[in-house]
């Protein structure tokens, strides 16, 4: 049976951190067996809020090593560089001819953009999710694994496939956002204020490029409380979070100590603590180190997104094929 097609954009806002690899890379890890992958670096998206592009180029390398050090196998997988495939432009276009104004001036993402950067309203900014969908539809996508806040989006794509496919004929199938289920892991913030990010507090945010010493003070400086007075009590969600982080770093046998320990009241923090940042620190230590040794070979990084662009634009080169054929864009 041909597998599904699966596509994910991610956005080169540089250092991965703990609640992007539970939450997202896991997740594309364990679907690179079952599904027709296809994930890529949305860098033209970037622009849309003029970065400074060195720092985005650098980013751009980044993004690639660290996904190929959490276990993105570029051999499996098509991982590749937005801009590596100008097909996309080229449906984008077309897709720009059945977006209208109006919905695109309603979308969310947008107008919290507009309140951002009032100085910057950029036609790009607008057509955001003209953008988005083409990149989805270029290799006819059917999952798109997202966060909650890209809902909106995947249904603008659905909405242009069909309008396409109305007017030119069948071409698309319509993607859908791809849940993970029981699988999806929210990872708080080490300050229990809200969901780790790298837009937060950096001090309560564990990096995949955290060095050990910082992955210590981090978590020696969670924050906890003077601990449990009845037994078997509720977790409060800060402390909750900590047992997360060590139930997915640690050993059972450690994890299932620490727990009684709080049932029965006796658990000292700073124990618990120590121990969690020993094994946190155990956990991010290989991948650091093979993003870093991935980074700093130029030569490797290039061969790795070469291979993902010649396999993108050949799925995407067919796809525009039968665009233009439905358009008549061809003489
Ligand atoms: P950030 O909030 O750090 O900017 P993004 O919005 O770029 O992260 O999210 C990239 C992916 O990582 C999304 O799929 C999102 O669901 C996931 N993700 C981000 N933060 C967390 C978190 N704290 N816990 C679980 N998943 C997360
Ligand atoms: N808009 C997505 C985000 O902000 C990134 C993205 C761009 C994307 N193109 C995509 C995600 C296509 C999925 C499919 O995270």
């Amino acid at each position: 049976m041909k597998k599904e097609t699966v596509l994910s954009g991610i956005r080169p806002t540089g250092y991965l951190h703990l609640g992007n690899y539970f939450g997202a890379m896991r997740n594309y890890v364990k679907m690179q067996n079952a599904f027709n992958c296809y994930f890529f670096v949305a860098n033209w998206h970037s622009l849309t809020t003029h970065p400074d592009t060195k720092a985005l180029q650098e980013s751009v390398f980044r993004v690639i090593a660290e996904n190929v050090a959490c276990g993105l196998d570029p051999n499996k997988v098509a991982l590749y560089v937005q801009s590596d495939v100008p097909e996309i432009a080229e449906l984008y276009l077309y897709l720009n001819m059945l977006a209208y104004k109006g919905e695109l001036e309603k979308t969310t993402t947008f107008k919290d953009k507009v309140r951002q950067q009032p100085d910057n309203v950029n036609a790009g900014l607008l057509t955001y999710p003209v953008l988005m969908a083409a990149d989805i539809l270029i290799h006819r996508a059917v999952k798109v694994p997202v966060g909650k806040d890209q809902e909106q989006h995947l249904e603008m794509a659905r909405n242009f496939a069909e309008r396409f496919n109305f007017r030119y004929g069948p071409i698309f199938p319509e993607p859908q956002a791809f849940n993970f289920g029981d699988n999806l892991i929210k990872i708080m913030s080490l300050d229990g204020n809200g969901k780790m990010s790298k837009s937060e507090n950096q001090m309560a945010t564990l990096y995949l490029a955290d060095d050990d010493d910082a992955i210590r003070k981090k978590i020696m400086k969670a924050k906890t409380d003077s601990g449990p007075t009845v037994p078997n009590s509720l977790k409060p969600d800060y402390i909750e979070n900590l047992f997360t982080l060590m139930r997915i770093v640690s050993k059972k046998e450690v994890y299932d100590a620490f727990q009684e320990n709080y049932n029965n009241c006796t658990i000292r923090y700073g124990d618990f603590k120590k121990q969690l940042a020993e094994d946190m620190v155990a956990f991010i230590q290989p991948i650091r180190e093979k993003a870093a040794a991935i980074q700093n070979d130029k030569v490797l990084l290039h061969q790795i997104m070469k291979q993902g662009a010649e396999k993108a634009r050949e799925s995407a080169h067919a796809t525009l094929q039968e665009v233009r054929k439905a358009i008549r864009m061809i003489y």
